[in-house]
């Protein structure tokens, strides 16, 4: 049974429940993931942060996404496997459609860029091709530099007014869905119940469609950085620790 992007993204009251989605880098990770019965996994730029140990992830290249994206189709079977677009690569419509097609040849089902209507030609270009394309609202980390840290948005009337046009304007283009991303939580309500296509939120509002969630959050695997709307269901970070140093031990008694 083939089952497409439109009837596994639904918004939550036709789905039956919210849709669940996770970040994966890796093939272990991503299969495990699928075979658990995750609705969604990206392959999300944080991979420049959470797996190669830059500062934000303004430095991650098609190259990385293309390696990564590929890993993680190995693993996935019934997840919708989402891509991220990297800074700077998508900044006309046809180096969009062109980096578009790339993720989508190693493998992804669907592509995801940060930006609002500001985005639309871009947006145009790649939905005209016929790839399923996922919007990124509100906080935008691929622009931490230029805003001088991760700012949450909505908070004027401006920016909750302009939130809602970009969301509308997302819709109107055919994305599949649109993540929103770290804003006061009544403005991705608003936005929920405004448009038709389901928003995943992020430090956004429990009201989402559904959540998506990098996986260090979830699995207590990076120690050093954990954001305050994240519950860690596992300490891998301490696990990791503890198996080393029985490891170390073991080793120094032979
Ligand atoms: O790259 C990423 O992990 C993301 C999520 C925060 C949505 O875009």
């Amino acid at each position: 049974m083939v089952t497409t992007i439109e009837e596994k993204l639904r918004k939550r009251a036709d789905l039956g429940h919210p849709i669940c989605a996770l970040t994966a880098y890796d093939y272990p990770t991503a299969r495990l993931m699928d075979e658990a019965g995750i609705d969604l996994i990206l392959v999300g730029d944080s991979l420049g942060m959470m797996v190669l140990g830059h500062e934000d992830t303004t430095g991650v290249t098609m190259e990385m996404m293309e390696h990564h994206t590929a890993a993680c189709r190995r693993g996935v079977k019934q997840a919708v496997l989402l891509a991220d677009l990297p800074y700077h690569c998508y900044e006309t419509p046809e180096q969009a459609l062109e980096n578009a097609r790339r993720l989508m040849a190693v493998g992804a089902d669907a592509v995801k860029l940060e930006g609002g209507t500001e985005m639309l030609p871009q947006i145009d270009a790649i939905i005209g091709d016929g790839i399923p394309l996922i919007g990124h609202i509100g906080m935008l980390p691929q622009h931490v530099r230029e805003e001088g840290g991760y700012k949450k948005k909505g908070k004027t009337p401006e920016q909750a007014d302009r939130l809602l046009r970009d969301a509308q304007d997302l819709e109107c283009s055919g994305v599949k869905a649109i993540v929103l991303e770290s804003m006061v939580a009544s403005v991705a309500t608003e936005i929920t119940e405004a448009v038709g296509v389901p928003t995943i939120g992020i430090g956004a509002s429990k009201n989402c469609d559904g959540q998506i969630l990098v996986v260090h959050d979830l699995l207590g695997s990076f120690p050093w950085f954990r954001p305050s709307f994240a519950t860690p269901r596992a300490d891998l970070a301490s696990e990791t620790t503890r198996a080393v140093q029985e490891y170390i031990a073991a080793v120094t008694e032979y």
